[in-house]
């Protein structure tokens, strides 16, 4: 593009010589009315000192539209600074007029070959994103699956649990979220609901599945389903230490009378704090080996008896309007 029809000629002789199709233009508007009816091109060559549109207010607009364009900017030899402006702007390069053959070749190679070179790179950027995330999906997905195989191996072992794991997840997620939990906080308590009894693997059956009362040696074996569990799943969820310690410490109580650890209030993470309530509900109001069902009415007045000594009061009570429309609990709560 250039005013003066003489060098816009030559140019174009000496591109087409490089073994391109060229398009002429003898102003900006013409320029961009022509990229607008023809379609973008690689590369413009383009004067810096025109009426009308002057280069850099040309450049600026063309590489607004087409930011994938080089351009090489043709400059008088007072115009050096503003080939300096037109780099920052976006210009590959500049050639000073008059215009040598050689020198033509060159810069057009040159800025052909950068333009390529961003467009690969964009271009691999681009795909190698995709495929972290395609690759960060299926480790996810797998992770999932792998989970999902032990809490079916568990549930296969131990009846009662059937569904507990699931029920357990969904009412500390929706109690989670009314506590504030969003995003890999809410899938860390989705995970560590399904998962928190999965240490039961390792509990005898007959123990697990006994009609009475446990012995204090039996109670004691049940007590190592936390940190068992938490020793299966340490090698799969060292990135999610959070879901460890849901595992872990499910079982701890506010006033420090639980177990494995006998921590009290604030030093049991506050995620194990919901399992716990969760947990404790659904346990009342399944059938158990050694009892019936207690009724969610029932259920609710135990969780409210207990809250600020064995359950986190504030927990609870978020775990109540989580429940609040469920039609069992409406008259209870
Ligand atoms: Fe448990």
């Amino acid at each position: 593009m250039d005013d003066d029809t003489q060098t816009r000629h030559a140019l174009s002789r000496l591109v087409q010589g490089h073994g391109l199709a060229t398009v002429e233009a003898a102003s900006g508007a013409e320029a961009l009315a022509l990229l607008e009816s023809e379609g973008e091109v690689p590369l413009c060559i383009s004067d810096i000192n025109m009426p009308e549109m002057d280069g850099v207010t040309f450049l600026r607009e063309v590489l607004r539209l087409y930011p994938d364009m080089a351009v090489i900017m043709l400059t008088g030899v007072a115009e050096v600074t503003t080939a300096v402006e037109c780099l920052k702007i976006g210009a590959l390069d500049y050639m000073s007029k008059p215009v040598v053959m050689e020198e033509v070749h060159a810069r057009l190679d040159k800025a052909l070959e950068k333009r390529n070179l961003v467009l690969q790179n964009r271009f691999y950027q681009q795909n190698l994103e995709g495929r972290v995330r395609e690759l960060d999906r299926r480790s996810k997905q797998s992770l999932i699956n792998g989970v999902q195989m032990l809490v079916h191996a568990l549930e296969a072992k131990d009846a009662y649990t059937s569904g507990h794991s699931a029920r357990v997840s969904r009412y500390a997620v929706k109690t989670a979220v009314q506590l504030g939990y969003t995003g890999d906080r809410l899938e860390h308590i989705r995970l560590g609901g399904e998962l928190h009894d999965i240490g039961k693997i390792g509990t005898r059956e007959d123990i697990l599945n006994k009609p009475g009362p446990l012995t204090p040696e039996e109670f004691e074996h049940v007590k190592a389903h936390t940190s068992l569990g938490e020793r299966i799943l340490a090698p799969f969820l060292a990135e999610s230490p959070v879901v460890l310690k849901i595992v872990r410490s499910h079982h701890e109580r506010i006033d420090g009378s639980g177990f494995p650890d006998g921590l009290t209030a604030q030093q049991i993470p506050q995620e194990a704090r919901i399992v716990a309530v969760v947990d404790a509900f659904d346990a009342m109001t399944t059938d158990r080996a050694y009892r019936p069902p207690r009724t969610p009415v029932d259920a609710v007045g135990e969780l409210r008896r207990c809250a600020g000594t064995h359950f986190d009061a504030e927990v609870v009570e978020a775990f109540f309007r989580a429940q609040a429309h469920a039609a069992t609990l409406s008259t209870a709560l």
